[in-house]
């Protein structure tokens, strides 16, 4: 695939091919995140936390995530780019969250945007489609939902809320979504959904039986490191390295040692 579209995504899937996605919330992350072939780069509101330093995805604004959004997108040659749609620019009404799509296609030039909800953000996301805008849905842990639940734990353990779940999959699928994040739920769960539609079903927290896999970059560089939930592999310690590096800077500045005769006109 030299250009990731929604389409292709849905032929990696019938093909049985996994799809990768990762977070970033900048230009120059970006471009190394499209540079290593990541098929999918979502803007996440998980930017309220990773960039802003604030305690859940809430706080974040339509206007920062737009920010965010142009920032990755003039990095980016290959991956396709989906955006978050934040808390409070589409949980009023329909038009509300057609008006919040078009200005982040508009102002950021994303390819697609992500809701959080089912059944309760249907005629939402039915009208953001007829609008022409590629939808991703968004299932099981929905953090802007987070003093709803009152806990960061697995969901739909239970029957009942499983059902719904799978139910929220499918119609999803019906009304023409492209793809749909399932987060944080039992392996099992995630699997039969996605045997149960034929849109990708990418998780975070959701087994290896789903179409995809998704994390937060920073924290699977281990940029971050007070977030250790099981489902997070760590591919680097850049906490660490970085902390490290820094310090030895510091030193240097301080020893003299930098800059060097070679360091300076
Ligand atoms: O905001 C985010 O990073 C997300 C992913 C965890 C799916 O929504
Ligand atoms: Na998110």
């Amino acid at each position: 695939y030299k250009k990731i579209t929604t389409k292709s995504l849905i032929d990696m899937k019938a093909n049985g091919e996994k799809i990768s996605m990762l977070t970033a919330y900048d230009f120059t992350m970006a471009k190394i995140v499209d540079t290593a072939g990541i098929d999918v780069i979502l803007v996440g509101d998980s930017a309220s936390n990773v960039m802003a330093g604030h305690e859940t995805t809430l706080p974040i604004t339509l206007d920062q995530m737009i920010y965010h959004a142009s920032s990755v997108v003039r990095a980016v040659d290959r991956a396709l780019v989906v955006v978050d749609l934040p808390f409070g620019s589409y949980q009023s009404d329909s038009k509300e969250a057609l008006r919040s799509s078009i200005r982040i296609m508009k102002e950021s030039g994303g390819h697609a945007v992500k809701l959080e909800g089912g059944r309760e953000i249907e005629s939402s996301i039915k009208k953001i489609l007829n609008a022409g805008i590629p939808v991703m849905g968004h299932l099981g842990l929905t953090p802007q939902s987070i003093y709803k639940f009152g806990t960061y734990t697995v969901r739909a353990k239970e029957e009942e809320e499983a059902e719904q779940l799978l139910e929220d999959a499918k119609m999803l699928e019906r009304i023409g979504c492209f793809a749909l994040v399932l987060e944080k739920i039992p392996a099992k769960l995630a699997q039969k959904v996605a045997e149960s539609i034929s849109i990708p079903v990418i998780g975070i927290g959701a087994g290896g039986g789903v179409d995809g896999q998704v994390l937060v970059l920073h924290d699977m560089i281990g940029m971050t490191h007070e977030f250790s939930p099981r489902f997070l592999r760590r591919y680097m310690n850049l906490f660490e390295d970085m902390t490290k590096a820094i310090g030895q800077y510091a030193a240097d500045v301080k020893s003299k040692d930098f800059p060097n005769a070679n360091e300076q006109y």
